[in-house]
């Protein structure tokens, strides 16, 4: 045991800034027992019915966890279920029918609600439609949609047919929906017409027809007329009406398909360290349970809360938390399509006013935007509904955490600083609101029922306030099955490196770097891998700079994350040139085109360095973490190992005075 004191500087968070949960949220929290931790370690993994039986299932599973052919892990097998009925039709059968599922902002102030009667006419409608266009299980359905509700309800028709869905965040580019289209063996495409993009009505529909271009299969394609007059368009062959179709299928019904508790629910692909992005493949029963006993227990939503997870669908968190979470615990989700500063940067909490919004979920890229604009935005509104804020996404720090808690949760509310990724599906580290104490900028221990360890590179776990590689040493519901396929790489990215397989111990690599401290509260550093978590997304360095490198005139070029002053990670990329330095602006501007063409808007560079040549050990390696170091304005470490040390004072001149 390590005496606190003598650990007061290296320790993440001083002790006494620790903070325990208010009592009038313990008092009505969904967990308060602490005995939770004990009960789920003493029965595990049967705790997991837990989680399991809150759901309904068609035929009741007969076992919790299969782990004979790990790391291929199996749950709740031998049961059936559809998570469209979950998220829907039981919700009618409890005699929720008029309560609110989706309450939809708009960017320029409209506003939609869907109750759960609502939703079901359109799921069901739009489920006999893609039937009509030739859907069947197994199906995979690409949707490339904004944050608008065809959205979600394209999401739970899919589901409701057993055709797994493919969303592609809608800001990505014509090009990467092309290769998710293509990996996944896609053919068919829901879409819109355009939406609005910094206050210009953007063409969605021209985006996805080059894409089509490139593809191979006849694509059917569904359109969504968001803009109307604003942006007409015409439908081509194969291309339908997202309104006809609802007419034309007007009432009616499809039952919802039982599928297995295996059976993939959807794909998404993500960044990892090589350049082809991961197709994350999700099932059905162990992925439900997770979402919505996390979102119960860490969330602490019920169903009588206006929750709301202001992220995008087209990523994980919003697939979790906006759409699958919420709507199976019938609660209801609200769905923002605009910017946090448009009208004005109050906008979040005037939309947290006037619903009386009790839960608040979103990112420290957020956070931090909203502390650098001041208290006088949140001041200006009645945030006194809020119960629970949470937050995900990258590590948020002690000082915006603190901001959150003050300045948003008036010191009432709990902080959940929740950890998980697209591959875990669900939270997998944080606290419980309800029983333990929040320490600012670290994320939490482990949820009852999940095993985390930080461990060397040998997978012998390090001790408390050293840094390790974050792994978690047992299987969880809401693991990613595999990687749509590729199950060797599958293996490969997540087990291989800290596993036994010969003595059939597996653990899984989470690509992240962490510190523990002696309560097991996890603080996340960063990740290890060459990924950036930018503009709420995930992307990888190797496929901007691929996108880079594709201009002619670029020889080479190292993308790295640069921390800016707000706090968000800026994309920083260095470009040699092959001999000549000078700062040029044609250059740059393809660059960017480029970037934007391959990958979409977000993973522009917001700073390009140009060099002569990028810094180099003796064995011709890039050194990334030099390039890493001069981004971030840190002091350089030894150099001696560079092969070409005189570069680095060429571009500390280059990046000073360009
Ligand atoms: C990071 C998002 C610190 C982490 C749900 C992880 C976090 C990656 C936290 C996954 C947190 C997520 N504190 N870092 N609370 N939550 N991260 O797949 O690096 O888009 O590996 O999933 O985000 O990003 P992804």
């Amino acid at each position: 045991m390590v005496d606190r004191n003598e650990r007061e500087t290296d320790r993440p968070i001083p002790a006494d800034t620790s903070r325990s949960p208010p009592e009038q949220f313990v008092e009505q929290a969904n967990v308060s027992d602490p005995a939770i931790y004990d009960e789920f370690e003493d029965s595990w993994p049967a705790c997991w019915e837990r989680a399991a039986d809150r759901l309904s299932w068609r035929e009741e599973y007969d076992t919790v966890l299969e782990d004979e052919d790990a790391p291929f892990y199996r749950w709740f097998t031998g049961g059936t279920l559809n998570a469209s009925e979950n998220c829907v039709d039981r919700h009618l059968e409890s005699g929720r029918k008029n309560h609110v599922a989706i309450r939809w902002e708009g960017k320029h102030g409209e506003r939609e609600t869907y109750t759960y009667r609502d939703l079901y006419v359109a799921v069901n409608e739009f489920a006999a439609a893609l039937r009509e266009l030739g859907v069947e299980a197994g199906d995979v359905v690409t949707v490339y949609l904004p944050m608008i509700p065809e959205l979600p309800i394209a999401m739970l028709a899919c589901a409701r047919i057993g055709a797994p869905h493919n969303v592609v965040f809608a800001g990505l580019s014509a090009d990467a929906l092309a290769t998710r289209m293509d990996a996944a063996g896609s053919e068919i495409l829901v879409t819109c017409d355009g939406y609005y993009r910094r206050g210009d009505a953007f063409n969605q529909k021209s985006r996805a027809e080059n894409a089509k271009l490139s593809l191979e299969a006849d694509v059917r394609t569904v359109v969504v007329d968001r803009l109307g007059a604003q942006l007409p368009h015409v439908l081509g062959e194969d291309e339908w009406d997202y309104d006809d179709l609802r007419e034309e299928f007007s009432g009616e019904t499809v039952d919802p398909v039982a599928r297995e508790s295996e059976d993939m629910l959807f794909l998404m692909y993500t960044s990892g360290t090589t350049g082809d992005p991961k197709g994350v493949v999700h099932s059905t029963g162990g992925y439900l349970a997770h979402v919505a006993w996390t979102t119960r227990a860490v969330l602490d939503v019920e169903p009588e809360d206006t929750y709301w997870c202001a992220a995008d669908i087209g990523w994980i968190t919003g697939h979790s938390y906006i759409v699958y979470g919420p709507l199976a615990l019938g609660t209801t989700t609200v769905m923002y399509e605009g910017t946090p500063d448009y009208p004005d940067r109050d906008r979040l909490w005037e939309i947290v006013d006037r619903n009386a919004v009790d839960v608040f979920y979103t990112a420290p890229t957020a956070i931090r935007s909203f502390m650098k604009w001041g208290e006088k935005y949140p001041d200006r509104h009645d945030l006194s509904s809020l119960r629970l804020l949470g937050t995900v996404g990258e590590p948020i720090g002690p000082r915006p955490w603190n901001w959150y808690y003050t300045h948003v949760g008036g010191e009432e509310c709990p902080v959940v600083d929740t950890w998980w990724q697209t591959e875990t599906g669900a939270v997998t580290i944080s606290t419980l609101p309800g029983v333990d104490e929040m320490k600012p900028g670290a994320a939490g221990p482990a949820l009852p029922g999940i095993g985390v360890a930080v461990v060397d590179e040998n997978g012998v776990s390090v001790d408390p306030g050293e840094t390790g590689y974050l792994t978690l040493t047992r299987p969880w519901p809401g693991m990613l099955r595999t990687l749509y396929d590729s199950d060797d790489r599958f293996v490969e990215e997540y087990w291989a490196q800290f596993s036994d397989p010969d003595a059939n111990e597996w653990r899984y690599a989470s690509g992240d770097t962490a510190t523990v401290d002696e309560d097991g509260y996890v603080t996340i550093l960063g990740r290890v891998d060459d990924v950036i978590n930018a503009g709420g997304g995930r992307l990888s360095t190797m496929e901007i700079e691929s996108a880079i490198t594709d201009v002619d005139g670029v020889a080479e070029s190292a993308v790295v994350g640069r921390s800016s002053d707000s706090g968000d990670t800026k994309i920083y990329a260095y470009v040699s040139t092959g001999g000549r330095s000078e700062a040029n602006a044609e250059l740059r501007r393809l660059i960017l085109e480029s970037v934007e063409s391959a990958i979409g808007p977000i993973a522009k560079p917001h700073e390009i360095v140009f060099t002569p040549e990028l810094p180099k050990t003796r064995s011709g390696k890039i050194m990334r973490r030099l390039l890493e170091d001069i981004a971030n304005d840190e002091e350089l470490g030894d150099t001696s190992a560079l092969r070409n040390p005189e570069i680095v004072g060429e571009i500390l001149t280059d990046r000073d005075g360009g």
